[in-house]
């Protein structure tokens, strides 16, 4: 059984963004059975209603997490339900192709969703929790899911990468900006997870290779793992860990770590060939 995150007498609401499928639900769920009153929140307003519906969520609704006004009606929705506890910026979008494949509204829309998502969805947290600290209610949690392509090059996916880096590297400074306030801001680094994200990446593309040769994680592990930082002051976690060792190692030598992202993809290809993918 779950510890729960709120104490007894002191409810607190959750928003998660994105949350209608994939990760964002699992967080929700198992902040549900951590004992936030979670409001789901997506682009997509029948899917945060029916997963709401389905976990055991207090409310589903609409949430664009590319407008500012919306994140914080969303913010200001669930302080309704309870003060706010904890909001997590899960929402994201991938498009895998080199940069030069990709179409200007598919560069624009990964950088509007993953980094001035993330950047509108902290601010309508941070807003909400210095509100409450007036009313004698301190601090709040904040999570962030980046990726453990924040931490090397990815060839393939490399504008992706790039919104991941951007926000990793706001999630470092926001946890020291913040701290004076009792906000702690937590990033997960996840390698492949199995959802609807990757599946749509072309089978015969290089992000897939990538992935094939890396190790693929269950939504509810990633879940579990953003969430119990939570109440900690641990800012990032990748996972599995060593991955994240590799990765940042080969950052230091981005011209050397070229021959071993060659030998990845060819692992990577020799697998899905295996599983009948190729
Ligand atoms: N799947 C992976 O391998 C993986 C690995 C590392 C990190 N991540 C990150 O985890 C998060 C969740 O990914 P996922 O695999 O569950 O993806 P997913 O595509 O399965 O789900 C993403 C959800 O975000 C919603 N969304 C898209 N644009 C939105 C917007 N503008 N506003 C609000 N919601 C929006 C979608 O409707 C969808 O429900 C993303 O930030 C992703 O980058 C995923």
């Amino acid at each position: 059984m779950p510890q729960t995150l709120v104490k007894p007498g002191s409810p607190r609401s959750a928003v998660v963004t994105g949350a209608g499928r994939g990760i964002g639900r699992a967080v929700a769920a198992e902040l549900v059975s951590r004992g936030y009153e979670v409001v789901v929140t997506d682009v997509d307003a029948a899917a945060a209603e029916r997963t709401a519906a389905e976990i055991g969520a207090r409310l589903g609704m609409a949430l664009d997490v590319t407008d500012p006004t919306a994140n914080r009606a969303a913010a200001e929705r669930a302080q309704e339900l309870a003060p706010l506890g904890a909001w997590v910026c899960n929402a994201g979008v991938a498009f895998d192709g080199d940069l030069t494949a990709l179409s200007a509204d598919q560069v624009r829309l990964m950088v509007d969703v993953n980094v001035l998502g993330v950047m509108w969805g902290v601010r309508a947290a941070t807003d909400a929790f210095r509100h409450q600290a007036g009313l004698g209610i301190k601090g709040g949690e904040i999570g962030v899911l980046a990726s453990l392509s924040a931490h090397a090059p990815v060839p393939g996916l490399s504008v992706y990468a790039a919104t991941k880096a951007a926000v990793l590297s706001l999630v470092t400074s926001l946890a020291s900006e913040l701290r004076a306030d009792r906000i702690r801001v937590h990033a997960v680094c996840p390698d492949g997870v199995a959802t609807a994200m990757v599946d749509g990446f072309d089978v015969q593309g290089g992000a897939r290779e990538a992935l094939a040769a890396g190790v693929m994680l269950t939504p509810e592990k990633v879940a579990r793992e953003l969430v119990g930082m939570f109440g900690t002051a641990r800012v990032y976690k990748t996972l599995p860990v060593w991955r994240g060792v590799l990765g940042r190692t080969a950052s230091l030598s981005p011209a050397s770590s070229q021959h071993a992202d060659q030998l990845m993809r060819r692992i990577g290809a020799h697998r899905l060939k295996k599983a009948g993918l190729r």
